[in-house]
């Protein structure tokens, strides 16, 4: 995969790609990420990127040319056609399923929101995808879309040590993931259970799946909700005094 990343501030991302799965994975040529600077497409001797709001209003927004000339210009740059993904509060929130799709893509633009806001023409016209990572305003698109790359790239084949580890994770079946025991098997009084010391591994498997569902149904009773679980498995939740609210099946 190709990631062309357009922003600001092209400093950001220095740090957080050069280290652990991301770099591994560039390392490898599973992904190939491109950091560009909007403000080279930007005209005039002071390379003005934003302006005032029309009609009025605090902060800057940033102008619709250089997103535009430099968006096109970094298609240009590989013959692979891909998603242009404009990061923003007001998009569709991200999730497991969309970090999937975006995986299968050949290629990803992403654009950075910054300062109030991108031009609406931005918006309408360019950006095939809006997303945002959740509902609070951070102050550009950077930091979102270094989630995104982050989420996304795990789904590349090869990009995770074990071909078992993108799979095995919270959200693939819709609970959350119960946290592992690692050594000491006992720490402060506190003991690693019997069950995950049998080397049963269909114990394990089963404890393994009843532990995720208490687990989420403690913490986030509205993916239960939405989870397949079977008819057994809801008795048993049921038995415990939580019930899940409904669908799924
Ligand atoms: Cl994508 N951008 C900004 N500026 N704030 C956000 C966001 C994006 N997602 C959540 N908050």
């Amino acid at each position: 995969m190709r990631i062309d990343i357009l922003t600001l501030f092209p400093g950001m991302f220095r740090g957080p790609f050069d280290e652990s799965i991301i770099k591994r994975a560039i390392d490898a040529g599973i992904v190939s990420m491109h950091i560009h600077d909007v403000r080279n497409w930007a005209k005039g001797r002071h390379k003005v990127a934003d302006d005032y709001v029309y009609g009025g209003g605090p902060g800057m927004v940033l102008k619709p040319e250089p997103v535009f000339a430099a968006t096109e210009a970094v298609l240009d740059l590989a013959p692979e056609r891909g998603p242009v993904v404009l990061l923003t509060p007001s998009g569709r929130r991200l999730d497991h399923e969309l970090t999937l799709d975006l995986a299968r893509e050949k290629r990803l633009v992403l654009v950075c929101g910054h300062y109030e806001g991108v031009d609406a023409r931005v918006h309408e016209h360019l950006a095939t995808h809006e997303v945002s990572i959740g509902d609070y305003v951070l102050s550009g698109g950077e930091l979102p879309a270094m989630v995104l790359v982050d989420a996304v790239v795990r789904h590349l084949p090869g990009a995770l040590g074990s071909p078992d580890s993108a799979v095995d994770e919270s959200f693939t079946e819709g609970l959350l993931e119960g946290p592992p025991y690692t050594r000491p098997q006992e720490f402060r009084g506190w003991e690693v259970p019997e069950v995950l010391l049998s080397g049963n591994h269909q114990e394990v498997a089963r404890w393994r799946r009843r532990r995720n569902l208490l687990w989420t149904a403690q913490r986030r009773p509205d993916l239960l909700a939405a989870a397949s679980l079977t008819e057994e498995e809801r008795e048993w939740l049921a038995s415990n005094g939580l019930a899940p609210r409904g669908g799924g099946g």
